[in-house]
């Protein structure tokens, strides 16, 4: 039994040396020290060897299980190393190779020109407000004096979201002008008020190189007592000198909006043109550029409001902060600001 015993383990130590794989060893080892290995069977039957035989017999099987037990450890530990060395070889990291680079977004050259804008205003002492996108048709063209019969009202120029009921001066339609927010800030706040309203505006365009269905706009408001349009003046010469960092000139023409008496339209002189005098193509060689419609506050907008326009009184003036844009970079269709393209959006 004795012999037996020692040949079992000489052979069990040979095979754990011969094995390399981990689920071989596995195998190995249920089939000497599972519950139906060999070496359990022997030590269950000890308990019918004869009574000098038991403690021999015994004490050797364990001292044999004990070693067994050992060397399969340490054969798994061992594989186990083998088997990491292998794929740490594989999986070498070569810190030579050059990264990968992150792609960083950026702020979005519209979003990067209003908060210029805004900052410019700020430092003049003007607040900024907001207002809905969905607006009714009351703070769009009602409160500011636009006659049922003007042409913004046509299906071809405003997106209605309510069906046409006849009378209902009530609809609500996607704004078409941030003009709205004149007289709903003057309803909040009341006189006197100081403020620009940079936001998104809806029309329904044709399309084309400078004209989009949605475009941003500035709408800039200032009502006081003995306001008059050489301040609307000076704040326009201030701001683009500031925004361009060259001095700005600004001239007015006649123009006509009915939420403003007399209605102008202001235009600038060119930042682009060289020095030298000679004209360029922003302006078309013409010296100056086109950039807004604004004029003193209609006193019937000011009515609508519930402001006295026999004490106060005031200018209002909005521009196109997309064609802003457009000019500023040279961008030469509208279409591509709001596309998304990465290779546009990457050179600001
Ligand atoms: C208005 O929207 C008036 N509410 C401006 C105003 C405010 C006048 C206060 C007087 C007092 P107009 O429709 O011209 O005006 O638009 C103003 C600016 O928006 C234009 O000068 C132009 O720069 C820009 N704009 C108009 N239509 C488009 C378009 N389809 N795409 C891009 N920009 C446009």
């Amino acid at each position: 039994m004795q012999a037996k015993l020692e040949q079992l383990q000489t052979n069990a130590l040979q095979k754990i040396e011969q094995t390399f794989e981990l689920e071989e060893l596995i195998q190995l080892e249920k089939k000497y020290l599972g519950k139906k290995g060999e070496l359990t069977k022997i030590l269950k039957g000890v308990k019918d060897l004869p009574n000098d035989q038991k403690p021999i017999i015994g004490k050797l099987s364990n001292q044999i299980k004990t070693h067994l037990e050992e060397k399969f450890q340490l054969r798994q530990e061992s594989i186990k190393h083998v088997k990491l060395q292998e794929e740490l070889q594989n999986e070498k990291v070569d810190v030579t190779l050059p990264g990968k680079k992150r792609k960083l977004g950026n702020i979005h050259p519209l979003s990067q020109l209003q908060a210029e804008v805004e900052e410019i205003f700020q430092q003049m002492g003007f607040s900024i407000h907001d207002g809905p996108h969905i607006e009714s048709e009351f703070y769009n063209f009602e409160a500011l004096n636009i006659p049922d019969t003007h042409p913004a009202r046509d299906m071809q120029d405003t997106f209605f979201i309510d069906k046409n009921t006849g009378e209902d001066k009530n609809r609500l339609v996607l704004r078409t002008h941030t003009s709205g927010v004149q007289v709903r800030s003057l309803l909040k706040h009341g006189a006197p008020l100081k403020i620009i309203v940079p936001g998104r505006v809806f029309r329904y365009e044709a399309t084309d190189a400078t004209h989009d269905s949605t475009f941003d706009q500035v709408e800039g408001l200032v009502i006081d007592k003995d306001i008059n349009l050489s301040h609307l003046k000076g704040y326009m010469e201030e701001f683009l000198t500031r925004l361009f960092g060259k001095k700005a000139d600004v001239r007015f023409r006649p123009g006509y909006f009915p939420f403003v008496e007399p209605g102008l339209e202001l235009d600038f002189s060119c930042p682009f043109c060289p020095e030298d005098g000679s004209r360029c193509k922003v302006c078309k060689d013409s010296g100056y550029i086109e950039f807004m419609g604004c004029g003193m506050v209609h006193p019937n907008v000011l009515k609508a409001a519930n402001i006295d326009p026999e004490k106060y009184q005031g200018f209002a003036f909005g521009f196109g902060l997309t064609r802003l844009l457009m000019m500023k970079h040279k961008i030469t269709d509208i279409r591509h600001i709001h596309s998304g393209d990465l290779r546009f959006l990457q050179q600001f």
